[in-house]
């Protein structure tokens, strides 16, 4: 398959005399979900491998030397021998204005929104705060070596264009949204139906779509909008093609028990959702960690997804997520770093927490799994799988090159792996930061580490 690739993108590459770059490394990605397909047919590992790039899209993969011989004249060639390569990553669930508030003390999620959250929001009704918290945000989602979000705006428009205009700078395939919120929100950070309905219509028709950017509908959860919100909501969503649908869910004993008060007719919290059309299969649910065998079920149906944000759950004490109740009903999950509950930007940071929740749950949560959930799987809960998420032949080539001696203990342990699943697993559990050497967007370096 590889070689039958090969011969078509070369004679593309004559016909069009596109320049190309030839990236050298040990490349591995996930290429299927291991629960599904089992752990071993579920990724490819070409150590000695050679990817071509032509304007961004990957259009020819495999070992160096059955792919060498193939490059065009002029093609670049960068040497990454001897260095892992891999997808980036896609953060399924993070918000952009919560960057001045992170590691915020002693509260659970609806103190936490009321005391820290919501008052550092407020800040992002002015433009030159929010450009230059956008410029900082984007900066760290490439060194921590994620190249696609979703990520939640305040509810202001001006912040969410701010955000655009940095990742569209930065040609990322990202997509975001203004928060709904019209009730039980201190006046600052307060929208209505009609303004929150028209600035969200507004921000889709000037960015869903430009460059690898898109929109997201984005209440900010049941509690925070009224049923005229998220009825509007819901008939945005159903007028342009390709939104996706953003909010949060059964995330905290206390939320769950204000939403049934709330809302005494509904079945459970997803029927919420649901009675307004927003459960569809390009819905992102973040947290869903006291949800019901029959909410699975139906988001299952629904082709939804769950952002799992498994350093959120632990610091607020929101509870333990079942992914394995997710596998057994056939749900989308992605790992999200939801920052500012969360605590890390780095995936592999998250990655560590969500092996520990497994541990806590008893099920092991095997490497190849948790870079599924990190990079493919994510890529397929944000509906963008068939573009990103893996190195294959068609995608756009966003990759992270790797630093395997970043620290001296990871050097150290990396030394004893006999196996890639072993070099994985140690990678996602000592890795941070520090071992993302290079982030490449669409074949581009958009950041690399300086030498010491
Ligand atoms: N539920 C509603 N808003 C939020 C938020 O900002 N963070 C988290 N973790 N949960 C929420
Ligand atoms: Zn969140």
């Amino acid at each position: 398959m590889w070689l039958l690739a090969l011969a078509q993108f070369g004679d593309f590459r004559e016909r069009n005399g596109v320049t190309a770059k030839a990236i050298i490394g040990d490349l591995f990605t996930m290429v299927d979900d291991p629960t599904i397909v089992g752990p071993k047919q579920a990724y490819r590992y070409i150590p000695g491998g050679m990817m071509v790039v032509e304007n961004g899209i990957i259009t020819a993969i495999g070992p160096q030397a059955d792919v060498q011989p193939t490059l065009v004249p002029g093609t670049e060639v960068r040497d990454h021998s001897g260095q892992l390569i891999t997808p980036g990553f896609i953060d399924t669930h993070i918000h952009f204005p919560q960057i001045d508030m992170i590691a915020s003390y002693g509260e659970q999620l609806l103190d936490w929104l009321e005391n820290y959250t919501f008052p550092a929001e407020a800040q992002y009704s002015d433009p030159a705060h929010a450009a230059d918290a956008a410029e900082f945000f984007i900066s760290e989602l490439l060194r921590n070596g994620t190249t696609s979000a979703l990520v939640y705006g305040s509810v202001h428009a001006q912040s969410v264009d701010a955000l655009f205009e940095a990742a569209h700078t930065r040609n990322m395939r990202l997509v975001a949204g203004k928060s709904l919120m019209d009730r039980n929100v201190p006046d600052a950070v307060r929208d209505t139906a009609e303004s929150g309905d028209s600035d969200s219509r507004m921000l889709a028709d000037k960015w869903h779509g430009k460059g690898r950017l898109g929109y997201a509908v984005t209440p900010r959860f049941a509690p925070a909008c009224s049923d005229e919100q998220l009825m509007r909501a819901g008939k945005m969503l159903q007028e342009y093609d390709g939104l996706l649908m953003h909010t949060h869910m059964s995330e905290n004993t206390a939320e769950i028990a204000w939403v049934a008060e709330l809302y005494p007719e509904a079945k459970d919290y997803l029927d919420v959702y649901d009675s307004f059309g927003l459960l569809t299969d390009h819905s992102v649910f973040a947290h869903c960690i006291h949800l019901g065998g029959d909410e699975f079920q139906r988001m299952s149906e629904a082709n939804a997804a769950i952002a799992y944000c498994p350093t959120s759950n632990l610091f607020l004490g929101s509870g333990l997520f079942h992914l394995k109740e997710a596998e057994k009903y056939g749900v989308k999950v992605g790992i999200g770093s939801d920052v500012g509950a969360g605590t890390s930007f780095s995936i592999l940071t998250t990655m560590a927490e969500a092996y520990k929740v497994g541990q806590l749950r008893g099920h092991k949560l095997d490497p190849m799994k948790s870079f599924y959930l990190a990079t493919l799987g994510g890529a397929n809960a944000l509906n963008m799988g068939d573009r990103v998420g893996s190195l294959e032949v068609g995608k756009e080539a966003d990759f992270l090159v790797y630093n395997m001696t970043a620290t001296p203990l990871l050097a150290r342990r990396l030394k004893h792996c006999k196996s890639i699943e072993e070099t994985l697993f140690v990678l996602s559990i000592l890795g941070d930061d520090r071992v993302v050497a290079e982030t490449c967007i669409a074949g581009e370096k958009a950041y690399f580490q300086q030498p010491d």
